[in-house]
């Protein structure tokens, strides 16, 4: 079966390589906004927020984490993408989303003409849980300033919640994938979508299809939701 991310991320790239006359490789950089400045967050926000809490130890995973994993991306962004956690790869490189699940997240974003660079992406525990268990309430409640602080200096236009505990947190609801997927949310005046976690389709493939469709519904709308005033 034809997967949706790959052959979308491929004609992307195809059409990319023939307008700059260049071959981009998959993993490659597609950077083509650069971070604005506009009166949203800069990159020096971000950066000293980082600073002031890279050291936390609010709560015990301070202790068994690597390192400190804050986000990644453009400070203007307006797409901003939440997962649950990071994994063994991302505790110890200190980014999101950098192991098999954030290859395949790269390749979803190709899929609606987006690079890494151009949205941002936090998690909603800045530290992992040991063994990647879920979680726990108290751990997310601890890191949840963290989280809100980042939203709202990056001020974007949309939020998608990568997994349901991501989704269930931002919603402040214990409720099922499929129940908070097909709907738009408002969190703190931020509208707010829900999809699949890439490791769950990197367990299952059959979701990369239904995920495929959430993702035209978030292009559309971050277009409709940066489109100009006034312009139909
Ligand atoms: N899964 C997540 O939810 N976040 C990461 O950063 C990596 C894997």
């Amino acid at each position: 079966m034809e997967d949706p991310f790959e052959a979308s991320a491929a004609a992307y790239l195809r059409q990319q390589a023939e307008i700059y006359g260049m071959e981009l490789p998959l993993d490659g950089k597609l950077l083509k906004n650069p971070p604005s400045n506009g009166n949203k967050a800069t990159s020096k926000d971000l950066e000293s927020f980082y600073n002031e809490i890279k050291e936390c130890q609010l709560c015990p995973l301070g202790t068994t984490r690597t390192k400190f994993v804050f986000g990644v991306g453009n400070p203007n962004a307006d797409l901003m993408l939440i997962g649950e956690a990071p994994g063994r790869n991302e505790d110890l490189q200190g980014e999101p989303f950098v192991g098999r699940a954030g290859q395949l997240l790269d390749k979803i974003l190709a899929a609606i003409k987006l690079s890494r660079e151009e949205v941002y992406i936090a998690n909603v525990l800045k530290c992992r849980p040991p063994n990647n268990r879920d979680p726990l309430k108290s751990e997310s409640d601890t890191c949840q300033p963290y989280l809100k602080q980042q939203i709202e200096l990056i001020k974007p236009k949309l939020i998608l919640a990568l997994g349901r505990v991501s989704g269930a947190w931002l919603l402040g609801e214990d409720l099922a994938l499929k129940d908070m997927r097909n709907k738009s949310y408002i969190y703190n005046g931020i509208e707010m979508m829900v999809t699949y976690h890439p490791a769950a389709l990197l367990r299952n493939p059959n979701w990369k299809r239904p995920c495929w469709e959430d993702m035209q519904k978030v292009r559309d709308r971050i277009l409709a939701l940066t489109q100009p005033q006034g312009l139909v």
